[in-house]
């Protein structure tokens, strides 16, 4: 059984174990990353998985035993276990009714304890995450040289996928958000066919995946010109990022470093424009645990990675957000976004 395995069952009963269903966490535990489950307790690690990927599950899941699913799950299943924790957040209806039966109890807790284990990194998992955040970066490089007036959002958005692709990305983090003009002003706005005018602001939200760790940077960026306005509105998004990330701190409560940013967009008067959370953390999910908002209740720790992107959205004219990944480490934090955050007019 791998170290990860080990500290989770660590606390399981002889007739307990752990029934893990969501692909991320099911890769976090076992390396593997096709379809499959895992059965964990305290003596046994087993990935069930099917004939198309029972050679790739033998050579990625360390300290598992691979069986398949041809030969029926309730054989597979040690007679002892009684007690199933699953993913309550994940494991479906249907699930839930094909995997109940008498005599066994599926019991919460599943994903809450895994989560906590995911929460705080191991330095191998800031490697990935690291070089997943230089990867995407260095594609953002390229896509800025091809900025200009009539180019089009789509094929700044294809341009980016094609560069991380070929430096050894798997793939994107999550749909690349390159939004022009008007549409800088909807955080999530999807890819267009607009092309870039005079005067705009250019808001890219990008990252890849590397080794199966995600990573997650924004940058807005001028194109000719800009106006008072506009200036105003992206200092005040910078003082409000560069302050939040001073606050990053092990120990800092996760509301109070979300208030830190948020303070400063309220006192310059958008307030109101600024209406997500300042950040989220990442890993093999690009949003996972902890959030740095106003309701959480969690406190940074050494080891967790985080964003922190507050954002300033004028509807029908213009957005701004600034966003760095980060690693928690005591007072200072190591920012893994190695990218000036000067305003750029291209
Ligand atoms: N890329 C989505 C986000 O920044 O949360
Ligand atoms: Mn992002
Ligand atoms: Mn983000």
């Amino acid at each position: 059984m791998n170290g990860r395995c080990e500290r989770l069952v660590r606390t399981l009963r002889e007739d307990e174990a752990y029934f893990v269903t969501s692909p991320e966490n099911v890769f976090y535990l076992s390396g593997f990353s096709g379809e499959g489950m895992l059965l964990l307790a305290p003596d046994c690690a087993v990935l069930i998985t099917d004939f198309r990927y029972i050679e790739d599950a033998q050579n990625r899941a360390e300290g598992f035993t691979v069986e398949d699913i041809a030969r029926g799950i309730w054989q597979i299943v040690l007679e002892n276990i009684h007690t199933f924790y699953i993913e309550e957040e994940h494991m479906t209806v249907a699930q839930l009714r094909k995997y109940g039966r008498p005599g066994l109890r599926l019991a919460d807790g599943g994903g809450k304890a895994i989560g906590a284990l995911r929460l705080v990194k191991e330095p191998e998992e800031v490697e990935k995450i690291t070089k997943a955040a230089d990867i995407a970066t260095a594609a953002f490089e390229r896509v800025l040289g091809l900025m200009k007036v009539g180019v089009s959002e789509r094929e700044l958005a294809l341009e980016f996928e094609y560069q991380v692709k070929k430096a050894g990305a798997s793939g994107v983090s999550f749909d690349t958000i390159v939004a022009s003009g008007p549409n800088s002003s909807m955080p999530h706005a999807s890819v267009s066919d607009r092309t870039l005018q005079d005067g705009d602001f250019v808001t890219m939200d990008f990252g890849c995946i590397y080794k199966g760790y995600c990573s997650d940077m924004t940058r807005t960026v001028a194109i000719g010109s800009v106006s008072e306005e506009q200036r105003r509105v992206y200092d005040t998004v910078l003082k409000a990022q560069l302050a939040a990330l001073d606050a990053v701190k092990s120990g800092a409560s996760c509301a109070a470093v979300d208030a830190v940013a948020r303070d400063i967009i309220t006192d310059a008067g958008y307030g109101d424009a600024f209406g997500h959370a300042l950040g989220h953390g990442v890993g093999v999910q690009i949003h996972e645990e902890p959030r740095l908002s106003a309701r959480s209740a969690q406190t940074l720790g050494d080891g967790m990675v985080v964003t922190v992107e507050p954002g300033i959205y004028l509807a029908g004219k213009f957005g701004v957000r600034i966003e760095d990944l980060v690693v928690v480490n005591g007072e200072k934090a190591v920012n893994l976004s190695h990218f000036t955050k000067e305003l750029l007019i291209l």
